[in-house]
């Protein structure tokens, strides 16, 4: 599913920043990725998703 449709930044992609990369932030999502510099209403929604994606962070620290 695409969250930002101007950029092409899908959920797998964000999850994959957060997941592979540490980027588990919404300012280094928008830095890789250019997300919410057009419309800024994708935020909202990539931040659920980095929401979704911690508990996963958290427990491969452990
Ligand atoms: S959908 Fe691309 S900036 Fe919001």
């Amino acid at each position: 599913m695409y969250v930002c449709i101007c950029h092409g930044v899908s959920d797998k992609k964000i999850k994959q920043l957060a997941i592979e990369h540490g980027v588990t932030d919404i300012r280094g999502i928008k830095k890789c990725t250019a997300l919410g510099s057009q419309c800024g209403r994708c935020v909202r929604q990539a931040k659920e998703i980095l929401e979704q994606v911690k508990p996963v962070e958290l427990q491969k620290a452990s």
